[in-house]
Formats: C-alpha cells, structure tokens, sequence
C-alpha cells in the first residue's frame, strides 16, 4: 500500500464570464504541489514551504479543514502528515483556496486506494473552500479535480457535469494585488431582474453548446456578463482597457477569472494567447501596477500525481 504521495494541483477560471458559480474550467500553469502522508499520530499535521503566511491553525488552514472533513468520513484511519508547497497566490482569483482543498484530499484518496469518488472529494474540499469565500461553491473545485470544464448544476445535492472543450489557449492577467473572494461576494446586489436572468441562462447555454460543438465563434458570442461583471469590474484597474485590446489582439472573449483581480482570455492557439499577452503587457506597462501573465492551455485531468511511495 502507498504511504506517501506527492500531487500537483492546478489552478482554474471560475465563472467562466456568465456562469457565476457553476462554470469553471483547470489550467495547466500554474500549479501547487502538496505532499501527503498516512500517519499513526491521530488528526493532520501540517506545514507550509511557501512564503504566503497561510495560517497554521488547523481550524482555518484550508487545507487542513477539507482534509478534516476527508478523515471525519474514515473512523480507521488516525491521521495525515502534509507538506504543502504553494504557487498560485492566495487572492489572485484563479483558484489558490480551490487547489489548498482539492490538491489534499485527491492526495490522501489515492493513500486510501481510492476510497471515494471524485464527486465525494468535491464535497470534502467544499469544507475548505467555504472558510475561505464564506460559501460553498464548487466551481473552482470541481474543475481542479475533474479537469477540462465543468458545470455545477446543482450544489445540494451535488450534480457535477464534466464537459470535453475543444482545444484552447488561455491567456491570465494577474495583477498583483488581493481581492478577497469575500469582499467579492458581498459587493454583490442579491437580486437580478428577469430581463438580466435571460439574457444570462441563455449565454450559459449558448456558452455549454459551443463548448460541446468546438464552436469557438459561439462561445464567443456567449462569453458576456450582464450581472456580476459590471458589479466587480471596478476592482479590477484597467479591466475595460485590457478587454477591448484583447478583442482586438484575437481573442474569443474572457473577463474577471473567478472573483479577480485576475483576468483570462480564450484563445483558440498558443500564437493568439501570446499575441493576446502582449496586448495585456501593453496596457498594464502604462500603469504602476506590478503583474504577471500567464500564457496556458485547458488542464484536461486535473489534480494529477508527481510521485508516490
Ligand atoms: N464563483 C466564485 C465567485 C469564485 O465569483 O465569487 C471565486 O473563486
């Protein structure tokens, strides 16, 4: 039996521009790595080699929270021993807390022979993700354990609708400053008018149908937000700015990643995502705002394993 175990896991785009909390879709780049470990000391034992400060209190360690809520499931198993190694910055709006929960409990089942399935360790992560945004949406978690895109249907119950993308380049502005996905949450009006609703589920459906059909031109068309975006685009300098040049450098369509402050763009080639980088660097070189960009691809499998014992 496996003892030990070490996994990558990758960031991911929630929202996906109109499908607020029940699209998103994994990236390949960039990724955090977690080291897993069953221990005969009972509960989690946790330590971080990263420099973000994450707490180390296990009641609000994200990823000690969903591996709790992971080992509460299992009344033979003492304890887990984790080593957690951090790149994508708590914050940055491309699923930083999303990849603490799954990256641990994708870890720990494989240490457990596969004991659950994948929809079973979205809920556990859900534990963590809900200490960090104060809700528990699955729509970073989801993706960063099934890979590809994913549909949340439903949260409770669970009803999780893995969906094959065509091919595509992603394009990831991340400024370096932090939003609270919080603070994200609670700038938002609780309520939209019937005409906002339609005009939104029928950009999700449109947008689900030409991820379906690997038709880039409808995606397109079905990549705009007439609900959260107008809302949260104000946290985010120079966000109409940097859309329109990214428009214009051939992009398919992209907006706020997850709660921002980064922003994404579809690209149907590598070439386009640089071309469309360059567009990005253009207008954030005239600000005096430090960022990075990031030029990707769709993550088709998910949290994915690097070594084991
Ligand atoms: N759907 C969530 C939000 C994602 O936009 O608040 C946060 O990571």
């Amino acid at each position: 039996m496996m003892s030990e175990i070490t996994v990558a896991a990758p960031a991911t785009i929630a929202n996906l521009v109109c499908g607020f909390d029940v699209m998103g879709l994994a990236i390949n780049e960039p990724c955090d790595t977690f080291t897993v470990k069953l221990s005969n000391a009972k509960g989690i034992s946790l330590k971080h080699t990263d420099g973000f400060n994450l707490p180390t209190d296990n009641a609000k360690n994200i990823s000690a929270v969903a591996l709790q809520a992971l080992l509460d499931a299992c009344p033979d198993v003492n304890g887990f021993e984790v080593v957690c190694h951090k790149v994508i910055k708590p914050g940055s709006g491309i699923g930083s807390s999303a990849s603490s929960a799954a990256g641990v409990v994708v870890a720990a089942n494989y240490l457990l022979n596969q004991r659950f399935d994948k929809k079973a360790l979205v809920d556990f992560a859900l534990a963590g993700e809900y200490i960090a945004s104060g809700a528990r949406h699955a729509d970073n978690i989801a993706p960063c354990i099934y890979g590809g895109i994913t549909l949340i249907r439903s949260h409770k119950p669970l009803d999780i609708i893995a969906l094959t993308p065509p091919p595509l380049a992603v394009t990831v502005l991340h400024p370096q400053i932090e939003v609270r996905t919080a603070d994200a949450r609670k700038i938002l009006k609780p309520h939209v008018s019937m005409q906002q609703a339609i005009t939104q589920w029928a950009n999700v459906g449109a947008l689900v149908a030409g991820i379906l059909q690997s038709n880039y031109e409808l995606m397109g068309r079905a990549l705009q937000d007439v609900i959260v975006e107008p809302m949260r685009k104000i946290l985010i300098p120079q966000f109409d700015t940097v859309k329109d040049a990214c428009m214009q450098a051939g992009a398919i369509g992209g907006g706020i990643s997850g709660a921002g402050p980064a922003m994404f763009m579809l690209s149907k080639t590598e070439k386009e995502a640089k071309q469309i980088e360059l567009a990005m660097q253009h207008v954030y070189n005239k600000t005096d705002i430090a960022y990075r960009t990031h030029v990707t691809s769709i993550n088709m499998n998910g949290v994915r394993v690097i070594s084991n014992t």
